[in-house]
């Protein structure tokens, strides 16, 4: 949700920030700009759409300057536009800022009334008017920013120059989150530790109500009454990571392929494989003797949660409250401290996630963070942190943290049976027998299966509406089917629980919408079987996706049968998941879409 960089430095700064820009763009891509500093001419360079625009009028226009500050938008006020795109100048004050300052309304009708002229539809505006309003009653630009930030509500981060002070940037955090970065004779802000790994790997973390004041020798930070508070330096393993795509086309289908490798790093966090026992769970979660737990997470990272619940209540016997963040954190969910809640989170900066997160800590529950980024606001308010290990998912379209999540998931629900005395020593070798084939297995269907993807994705292409089915573990992943379809391909499409079919779906089945059905041999097939007949008897097409022992069962006619080895039940979830992810990526390639980062999407979604 909008990327932000900040750099005061000794040299020039505008191809570095669009190089930090780069690194961020997964947060948003509508528009981009920055903003620099040099002898007191503070100047800007804004575009509309993908940073290549910017990065094309600044080699037009270059822009001088040790001291700048830059922005990558995913539009929440405003269309995406030039006008719209940060920086905002005002008098002499530069902004960007990530979030939604929601008494802006408030906050304009005053400023209009005192005179001020709005050059944009954006919420930041005010911040910036604000900032100079104050600068101008003779505050300097230290007060005027603690001014302006007493006046504002909502969720932000923002850093902000002043062209009267040239060696200094000013930030400010309450929600999304903002780093800072020390270099050598230089200093570095960023919305994640990602952006500055090229520069320094030196890192401190603002928290929500700090205020910064940063120099090219350091940075000092106070809360909004301007009192001094420290916050801990550490090292960042952000740097380690090589963010490009290899010999893929697209990032995604990078980390399609990539998920063999990642989800084996993953397991061998979690069991043993040299004696095929799970390693207990982080003691912060007494899963031995929780009464509950209560799930939240969004979009695919709620699906995931959901293929945990059955694991959980099947293997644990602990019954699963799950809900989507941005529900359960309003629902007022009645909560005892003898429960515990996980949330689960790619980016670990979800706004929703973050705040019913905040919610269970307040009702006294110990929290466990299931988050890629180790270093995010999530993990950090955590009790347990269950790292995925998939490395940096870079396409906005989630596929390898998703199959990390259930990986883990799968883990700790086994974890958890054991701690309570539901899993015997055998079942625990066997479930984790198969844990360990998993990597093997999902190599094999990867490259079993993509000729047929490819083909079969370019007869989906031709239709307008899609339904997935499934049931058990294989529902949730007909919903993460039909997210992944319609995300980046535009494609509609729908999932449903294969029972709920004739409840209403049903009366839409006609030869022009495909159902996708994912059924593997397991003890629902035949249920969902009798579910297709259904299809199938209102002429509808059916591409089934089973394995060998459901293909060879099955005698229906198809539009297409995709057919996988027949897998253990508990790594079946993450085994089809393949098909599916492979089916949308050859899609959205076919269509011509663009793959990585779909329209209106962001990768981290830092605001309600
Ligand atoms: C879909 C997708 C999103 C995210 C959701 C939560 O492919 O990626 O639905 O899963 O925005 O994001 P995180 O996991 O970062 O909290």
């Amino acid at each position: 949700m909008c990327g932000i960089v900040g750099i005061v430095g000794c040299q020039p700064v505008a191809e570095r920030l669009v190089d930090a820009l780069k690194r961020l763009e997964y947060r948003g891509y509508d528009s981009a700009g920055v903003a620099t500093l040099d002898h007191g001419v503070m100047d800007r360079r804004r575009a509309e759409g993908k940073l290549f625009n910017l990065e094309k009028k600044l080699s037009e226009e270059p822009l001088p300057g040790n001291i700048g500050i830059a922005h990558t938008r995913w539009a929440t006020h405003g269309v995406p536009n030039e006008t719209n795109a940060h920086p905002h100048f005002v008098d002499g004050v530069a902004v960007v800022h990530n979030g939604i300052i929601e008494n802006f309304s408030e906050l304009r009708d005053e400023l209009l009334a005192e005179g001020a002229v709005f050059t944009s539809q954006t919420d930041t505006e005010v911040v910036a008017h604000l900032a100079a309003k104050y600068r101008k009653s003779a505050l300097d630009s230290k007060a005027a920013m603690l001014a302006t930030l007493n006046r504002i509500t909502g969720a932000y981060a923002l850093v902000v120059m002043f062209a009267d002070d040239p060696n200094t940037i000013f930030a400010a955090r309450f929600g999304p989150p903002l780093a800072i970065g020390y270099g050598r004779g230089e200093m570095f802000l960023g919305s994640d530790a990602i952006a500055l790994s090229p520069f320094t790997n030196e890192i401190s973390y603002l928290v929500d109500g700090d205020f910064a004041v940063v120099k090219t020798d350091g940075a000092q930070v106070f809360d909004y009454s301007g009192n001094p508070v420290s916050r801990a330096r550490q090292i960042s393993q952000a740097s380690a990571y090589v963010v490009d795509k290899g010999n893929h086309r697209h990032f995604m289908e990078k980390e399609i392929y990539e998920q063999p490798e990642v989800i084996s790093h993953a397991l061998s966090h979690y069991v043993d494989f040299a004696d095929h026992t799970v390693k207990p769970a982080d003691a912060a979660i007494d899963f031995k003797n929780l009464r509950g737990l209560a799930i939240s997470a969004c979009g695919t990272a709620y699906l995931a949660g959901l293929v945990g619940k059955y694991w959980f209540e099947r293997y644990a016997r602990l019954p699963v409250e799950i809900d989507v963040a941005s529900e359960f954190r309003y629902r007022e969910m009645p909560l005892s401290p003898d429960q515990a809640a996980l949330f689960i989170s790619q980016s670990g900066e979800t706004a929703d996630t973050l705040a019913s997160l905040r919610y269970c800590k307040d009702s006294g529950l110990k929290i466990g963070a299931i988050v890629n980024v180790k270093e995010s606001t999530i993990a950090r308010e955590a009790d347990a942190v269950f790292p995925i290990l998939a490395g940096p998912e870079i396409g906005v379209a989630s596929t390898k943290a998703f199959t990390c999540q259930l990986a883990v998931m799968a883990s700790l629900a086994i974890a958890a049976g054991k701690a309570r005395g539901l899993i015997t020593p055998a079942d625990e070798n066997e479930l984790v027998r198969h844990l360990a084939e998993m990597p093997r297995i999902m190599s094999k269907v990867l490259n079993l299966i993509q000729p047929q993807m490819e083909s079969l994705s370019r007869e989906l292409s031709r239709f307008k509406d899609v339904l997935y089915l499934g049931r058990g573990t294989s529902y949730p992943l007909a919903l993460e089917g039909a997210l992944k379809l319609k995300e980046i391909s535009y494609i509609h499409a729908e999932g449903y629980a294969a029972g709920e079919l004739k409840h209403g779906p049903i009366a839409l089945i006609d030869e022009n919408m495909p159902v996708i059905v994912i059924a593997p041999h397991d003890r629902f097939f035949d249920k969902t079987v009798s579910n297709m007949q259904e299809v199938a008897a209102r002429g509808g097409k059916i591409i089934f996706i089973t394995d060998e022992k459901g293909a060879a069962s099955s005698k229906l006619e198809t539009m297409a049968t995709i057919v996988l080895p027949n897998v253990a039940e508990i790594i079946a979830p993450m085994v089809f998941s393949l098909p599916i992810q492979l089916l949308a990526y050859h899609t959205a390639v076919f269509m011509g879409t663009d793959v990585d980062q779909p329209r209106n999407l962001a990768k981290s979604v830092t605001v309600e």
